[in-house]
């Protein structure tokens, strides 16, 4: 019988639930289990994840468990790590897990043979970039006029950028002392021609990220690069020498390109674009940090992989995550998930996720080509706090819209001091207290009433080791795969991004912008546009 979230029974009991949930306090579950804390929090290697503060009763969860067992996520799950092409529309395997996986890590039998080839087949690319990223961390790789290499340039976009510049930020603790890592990836002219303006071509790598080696605001950046390299130094074809690395999944695109064989660093097609950081895409990385810490980050995910495969629902992170966000997101109306980590080495984390949420569950078709009639990928967003505090929190505590939070701490930073850290994470643990508990107005001050019951979960770190930042990404890769799976969607592909990219080159093709099936507000930007040049 073909699957559909809302005709389990478990959905019933939840839209049952939702209406008790309204009449319902999250501090009085706390005096009815003073347990509730504790047994709401799991552990999965240095993370620790306290769910306690959410509006879920013990009924709720039940139910919330109940659907988990009523999907088909288990199945999903079991052909994802063992290679089946789960991404139909784009007959596709999903494997971003096997780039961290080991020998014999595969829990499917009988595909264990296939399984370890792809490990080994990982371990080759991935000692790729374990050369080219110490020859260049020490110095031996060089340009074209005989110098070491002092700046990185990562050209690339979505997942060709957004993972690679948020493992940089986040593990800046160990970043190499002398070499700068940039990341270009908007088409904006402005970004990379002042980045340019600041750099010495002689010293400067380009590493060019591109699954696909056809990406548009990736190939201008590197135009422009190159012809950067041929005004500063006289040097033509800039591409073929050894300033210009590829990252791709796409050999061929890349020779094609004009970069040497041994320059391009291959990755599988089975590789999503937001799942890639994890292989060659992660060059400047393992630039940054060393490829010894870069095999850490993969420990740390290959960690999450192993609890997400073995641990019972009940107890399984993502899996926590996951239905919380389909509890609110289907049966109580809320529309976005905030992320708040209070660590500014993360504050690229919330878009990093978008990419890795949006691009994933943005969708509306159920995996046998139906429309969906239910909510599915909620509007992820985030700033890092304190300074979210500053900003956006006053609608956290007394606006109308419901928008349940994920705090994100270290609880040791190695970077920071003993009282910064104690004044960080007072004030995290203040505002998830305060939004749940609220407060009562003083008479006549009704513009001083916190109404409390605002759900969050309280993720936190042991510290922000390669490792642990490895098990964090993962643990929310896993977080939207049970969601996809819950609401029978598919999470891996993305031809929502597709049209656009289609009129754009459609526009681009005709100067005045006047094209016949241009709509009229677009044909009169245009022509207003053209006016002002
Ligand atoms: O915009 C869609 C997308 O395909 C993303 O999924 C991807 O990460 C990005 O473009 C960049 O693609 P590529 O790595 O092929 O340049």
């Amino acid at each position: 019988m073909t699957y559909r979230p809302t005709a389990t029974a478990a959905w019933k009991t939840l839209q049952t639930q939702a209406e008790l949930a309204s009449s319902e306090r999250i501090t009085d579950f706390f005096s009815q289990n003073p347990k509730r804390s504790s047994d709401m929090s799991v552990q999965c290697g240095e993370l620790h994840l306290d769910f306690s503060k959410n509006l879920v009763s013990d009924q709720t969860w039940q139910a919330l468990l109940e659907l988990v067992e009523q999907s088909p996520l288990q199945e999903h799950r079991a052909a994802m790590f063992s290679g089946e092409n789960i991404n139909t529309t784009e007959d596709r395997a999903v494997l971003h897990a096997a780039l961290r996986a080991e020998i014999g890590d595969q829990t499917v039998a009988a595909a264990a043979a296939e399984s370890d080839q792809r490990v080994s087949l990982v371990k080759q690319q991935l000692n790729q970039v374990a050369l080219v990223s110490e020859k260049i961390r020490s110095g031996s790789w060089v340009g074209s006029t005989g110098k070491a290499i002092t700046d990185v340039i990562n050209i690339g976009i979505g997942g060709s950028d957004l993972g690679p510049k948020l493992a940089c930020s986040a593990l800046q603790e160990f970043a190499h002392p002398t070499i700068n890592l940039h990341f270009i990836s908007n088409v904006d002219g402005a970004e990379i021609l002042s980045t340019l303006k600041k750099l010495n071509p002689e010293t400067t790598l380009v590493a060019l990220a591109s699954k696909t080696f056809t990406t548009q605001e990736t190939l201008l950046n590197a135009k422009t690069t190159r012809n950067w390299f041929e005004q500063e130094l006289g040097l033509k074809d800039a591409q073929t020498s050894s300033h210009f690395v590829g990252l791709t999944a796409s050999r061929e695109n890349a020779l094609a390109y004009g970069i040497p064989n041994e320059q391009i660093l291959e990755f599988a097609e089975w590789v999503g674009g937001r799942y890639s950081l994890w292989s060659s895409i992660g060059l400047s990385i393992a630039i940054s940090i060393g490829f010894d810490k870069f095999e850490e980050m993969l420990a740390g995910a290959r960690e999450m992989d192993l609890h997400f495969q073995t641990a019972p629902a009940d107890k399984n992170m993502p899996v926590i995550l996951a239905l919380l966000g389909i509890w609110y997101n289907n049966f109580l109306g809320a529309q976005s998930n905030a992320v708040i980590p209070y660590c500014e080495r993360l504050l690229l984390l919330p878009s990093y996720l978008q990419q890795l949420d949006m691009e994933s569950n943005g969708k509306s078709t159920t995996l046998d080509g139906q429309q969906v009639n239910y909510d599915t990928g909620a509007i992820l967003w985030g700033q890092t706090g304190t300074n979210g505090q500053h900003a956006f929190f006053q609608l956290l505590h007394q606006g109308t819209r419901l928008a349940p939070v994920d705090f994100i701490a270290l609880a040791k930073d190695g970077m920071s001091n003993e009282e910064h850290h104690r004044v960080l994470l007072g004030n995290m643990l203040a505002q998830a207290s305060a939004l749940m508990c609220g407060q009562e107005a003083p008479a006549g001050e009704q513009h001083r009433y916190y109404p409390g019951n605002k759900p969050s979960n309280t993720l936190l770190l042991r510290e922000l080791s390669a490792k642990n930042f490895g098990a964090l990404v993962a643990l929310y890769e896993h977080k939207v795969f049970v969601q996809g799976s819950i609401w029978d969607i598919n999470s891996f592909d993305q031809w929502g991004v597709e049209l656009g990219k289609k009129m754009a080159n459609q526009l681009l093709a005709d100067n005045d912008g006047q094209t016949a099936d241009l709509d009229p507000s677009t044909k009169a930007l245009s022509a207003y546009i053209e006016s002002c040049q």
